[in-house]
């Protein structure tokens, strides 16, 4: 065992998605101050972050979520609570009753949509929901076109030009999700464009929805910025309420993946480590975006040192990053522990290959691992028929 010598670590299972307690309330702490601080309410982002165990510490400081379907609907309403607010690209038919008992703030990707399902939404018999549309600011930072919403012909949000003049009845506020993984100056640049396209439908507002992508909890984030951004757009439309819904941000930095080399296959260059755990079905986002993701105790390797190769557990060719370098050789056995695995990890894993899938747990703030779920053949059985 040479990467990590915390006991604790040698007392869970691998592989593990590990969340860290302490961590997360950090995070939050950074979430009160800013909802103390400016006129916003902060909502989580489930398609980003939905380990539900988690969700009692969070609620303590958000006040509700946002959902992007309605199974994402029905998991905020059973185990989140409070405000619930529904933004889908395209709703089914056959979703939208449940998702009406539930929702507080609805969210229409087109004019479209809003119009097929307004004489549903206006006979619910549940209260009714804030009507909401998704616009284009007409502006992203998001340079890898994968996460760029804004992107030439974009299918989300609508445009200035699509929108008109007038707002269309029965509509109360906007969402506009531009950003990803962000500072403050997007968020005011984001202001900026929204003003400058949308500024005449602002008076008639409700609400404004500023999406996620605000890596509040990253250092260097200046907070301090965005809250007086936030405050000082207040002051122009203090009829506005401002909300935030992010994902990433909420659990940055907060967990890692736990996993366990099980062999080294030396090449002429790299030495290939096979791990129990796959990029592919449980770190997608290091290939799609595609990010090489840190490992503990792992540094860039020198020039004449070993270059380690990590290997995903499926036989996707592509099922690997690398490289790594080790202060000491590794070996059969030792564990290999990928920092910051807790967004977009757990809600887009797959059973791909019938991989083991990894437990899930947490240490918890006085120190002690719980485990929350283990995953057995029949969990992939069950997801095929
Ligand atoms: C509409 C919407 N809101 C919120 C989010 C959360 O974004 P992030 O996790 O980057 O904060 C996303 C992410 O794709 C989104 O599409």
């Amino acid at each position: 065992m040479k990467q990590t010598c915390d006991t604790l670590l040698l007392t869970i299972p691998s592989p593990c998605f590990v969340l860290e307690e302490a961590r997360l309330e950090q995070n939050l702490a950074i979430f009160e101050r800013v909802q103390r601080e400016a006129p916003v309410r902060v909502l989580l982002a489930l398609k980003g972050f939905a380990l539900f165990h988690s969700f009692p510490l969070i609620r303590k400081t958000l006040q509700g979520a946002s959902a992007s379907s309605l199974w994402e609907a029905q998991l905020v309403a059973e185990k989140f609570g409070g405000e619930l607010h529904v933004y889908s690209p395209a709703y089914r038919d056959e979703d939208m009753p449940l998702i009406l008992q539930n929702a507080s703030h609805l969210t229409f990707n087109s004019v479209s949509q809003w119009e097929r399902f307004r004489p549903l939404v206006s006979s619910t018999s549940a209260s009714q929901p804030s009507v909401g549309l998704r616009i284009n600011p007409q502006y992203s930072p998001v340079e890898t076109m994968l996460y760029n919403p804004c992107q030439p012909f974009t299918r989300l949000g609508i445009s200035p030009e699509h929108l008109g003049n007038k707002l269309p009845e029965g509509v109360d506020g906007f969402l506009s999700h531009n950003l990803c993984e962000s500072d403050s100056y997007a968020l005011e640049k984001t202001l900026v464009h929204i003003e400058q396209f949308f500024g005449h439908f602002l008076p008639h507002l409700k609400w404004l929805n500023l999406g996620g992508g605000h890596l509040m909890t990253r250092k260097g984030y200046d907070v301090g910025h965005a809250i007086n951004v936030l405050k000082e757009f207040h002051e122009r439309y203090p009829h506005i309420e401002l909300i935030l819904e992010p994902g990433s941000a909420i659990v940055w930095e907060t967990g890692f993946l736990l996993s366990t080399v099980q062999d080294i296959i030396p090449t002429s260059d790299v030495m290939n480590v096979m791990l129990d755990v796959s990029f592919t079905a449980h770190m997608p986002d290091c290939l799609e975006m595609p990010y090489k993701p840190a490992i503990r105790g792992a540094h860039e390797p020198q020039e004449g040192e070993t270059k380690y190769r990590m290997g995903g557990s499926s036989c996707l060719a592509g099922d690997f990053l690398g490289d790594y370098g080790f202060s000491s050789n590794l070996s059969i056995g030792d564990r290999i522990i990928f920092e910051d695995m807790m967004h977009y990890t757990m809600v887009k894993s797959s059973m791909f290959n019938g991989v083991v899938h990894p437990s899930i747990g947490v240490v918890r703030k006085d120190g002690t691992f719980e485990m929350w779920r283990q995953f057995s053949y029949e969990d992939y059985r069950s997801r095929l028929g």
